[in-house]
This record gives structure tokens, C-alpha cells and sequence, in this order.
């Protein structure tokens, strides 16, 4: 009996691998809308038609309170509270997502004592939670994006009197550092940055660019795709990683495919 191993030739996976970063082009959340459906059943299940976190439709001027950390996981630890104004209209970023809150509930779980007086960073930022969180535990921090995302992130840091902490600049992955930013930085915050193919590498990069001696990385993941394990194959030149084991919400949120990842520069 034969077998027959079918070989795909290098030129197609290539013209796959283009027509598919021109649809991510045209369309950077295609995959969060249609559902993550191309795991194998050996990956995470996905039970939700479409992985684009649930929140209020967006109403012009209306905001949301979320409370840091998780009351279910982190028993005993007082709250943060963080106001956000949610809006789509400037991109994804407008929402609040999943990695974002559980990257918020860890910082809170671990208290000022982590933060105070330490400088953080925060790609990616959005609305900005995370970095708000950082900020009400005494850190003194940069939440950046691309510009359409800015004006939405100065508004909620007043919105949270937390313009004293938290300064907001625009910060392109993969372009050269702003200002701000050319000084040594204590805490790299990104929640929810894995979701565009053709960014993989500029986040790496400016990751790269950011991280030096003892940083330290706090990277929320939430696994959607199988093509996210390029961004790790990347991202495994420059850095290794491992999850972070003192979080006792850790079960739970694992059981949502997220993963929360300290990140380590190779030297
Ligand atoms: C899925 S949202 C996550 C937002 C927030 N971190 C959270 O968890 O709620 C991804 C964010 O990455 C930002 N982003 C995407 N590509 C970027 C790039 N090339 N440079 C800088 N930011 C980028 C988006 O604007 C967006 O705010």
C-alpha cells in the first residue's frame, strides 16, 4: 500500500500568506469578528461566534466602570475603579478587550508596592485601562497608540483624574522611539497586541527597541489564531518567556485561552 504525502510548494504557501495579509489589510479584524475558526480540536476551543469581547454598543459620551482586580480570584484586595469611554468608531482599541482586563486585575492583585515610583509603558493601550490601573497604583506612565486612538485616551485619563500619572503619546510599533521614551523604562505593559499578521514583526521590534537589563514585560495574550505562533517565532529571536505563576486567577482565565507572559530579553 502507498502513501501519498501531498507537498505544497513554496510558491503557494507564499501567494496564501499574501492574499492573506492583504485581506488583514483591508479588514485588521476579520478574525476577531468571524471567530477564531481555524484551531484544530488539539487547540483551544472556541465556543463564541465571534471573539469580539461583549460590551454596550458605544453611545456618544457614555461610559463604563470596571473594577480591578477580579473580586472572584483576587478575594480581599481593594478595588480600583477605572471609568472608560468606550467608542469603536477610532479602530478596535476603542473597546475595552479580555487580556487588557486581566493584565489590569494582575496589577491590581499585586499592589502599589509594584508599581510606585516605577516608570511603565503600555503598547497598544486603547482605551487605555491597563495603564490606568498602573497609574492609580503610583506608577508613572506612557499609554501609547496610533494617533486616531489618542484623542479617545486623553479624554478617559481625565476622565479618571489621572492626568498627573499618566501622559499619553503616539507610538507606532516599529518606528523610532518618541522622545519620552529614549530613557531607560522600568515596565513594558501589552494586552491583547497579537491579532494583526502584518504588525507581528514592527511589535517585535519596538518591543526590541524598548526592553534593555531588568524591564520587565507583562505580555496578556489571548490565543485566536493559529497563525499568532508566527508573532512567537518572531518574538523567540529576542526574548524568552514564561507565564506568570502568582496569579490566582490564573485557572480562570486560562480556561478563556488567555495567557499572561513575562517576557525576557536574550542577551
Ligand atoms: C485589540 S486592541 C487592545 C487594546 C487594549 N490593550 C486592551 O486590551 O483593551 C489592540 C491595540 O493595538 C493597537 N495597535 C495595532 N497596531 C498597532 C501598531 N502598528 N502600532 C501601535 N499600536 C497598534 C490598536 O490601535 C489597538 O488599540
Amino acid at each position: 500500500m502507498s502513501s501519498h504525502l501531498e507537498v505544497i510548494p513554496d510558491e503557494d504557501v507564499g501567494r496564501e500568506r499574501e492574499i492573506e495579509e492583504n485581506l488583514d489589510y483591508a479588514d485588521p479584524l476579520r478574525h476577531l469578528m468571524h471567530g477564531a475558526d481555524d484551531f484544530s480540536d488539539d487547540d483551544v476551543p472556541h465556543t463564541d461566534a465571534t471573539v469580539l469581547p461583549a460590551q454596550r454598543p458605544s453611545i456618544l459620551g457614555d461610559t463604563i466602570t470596571l473594577t480591578f482586580p477580579n473580586p472572584v480570584a483576587h478575594v480581599g484586595v481593594a478595588p480600583i475603579k477605572v471609568r472608560l469611554k468606550v467608542d469603536a468608531s477610532p479602530g478596535c482599541g476603542g473597546m475595552h478587550w479580555p487580556a487588557g482586563q486581566t493584565l489590569g486585575n494582575y496589577l491590581a492583585w499585586r499592589g502599589a508596592s509594584a508599581l510606585t515610583g516605577r516608570t511603565v509603558v503600555e503598547l497598544g493601550a486603547g482605551t487605555g485601562l491597563v495603564g490606568f490601573v498602573a497609574g492609580a497604583l503610583g506608577g508613572d506612565v506612557l499609554i501609547t497608540d496610533q494617533a486616531p486612538l489618542l484623542p479617545l485616551m486623553r479624554e478617559n485619563t481625565a476622565l479618571n483624574g489621572l492626568e498627573d500619572r499618566v501622559k499619553v503619546a503616539e507610538l507606532n510599533w516599529g518606528e523610532p522611539l518618541p522622545a519620552e521614551l529614549q530613557k531607560k523604562v522600568d515596565m513594558v505593559l501589552a494586552a491583547d497586541c497579537v491579532y494583526f499578521e502584518p504588525a507581528f514583526p514592527l511589535l517585535v521590534q519596538t518591543l526590541v527597541d524598548l526592553v534593555h537589563g531588568d524591564t520587565e514585560v507583562l505580555f496578556c495574550y489571548k490565543k485566536r489564531r493559529k497563525a499568532d505562533k508566527r508573532f512567537f517565532n518572531l518574538l523567540k529571536k529576542h526574548f524568552t518567556w514564561s507565564e506568570v505563576a502568582d496569579d490566582p486567577a490564573r485557572p480562570i482565565y486560562n480556561k478563556d485561552a488567555i495567557s499572561l507572559f513575562r517576557l525576557h530579553r536574550r542577551h
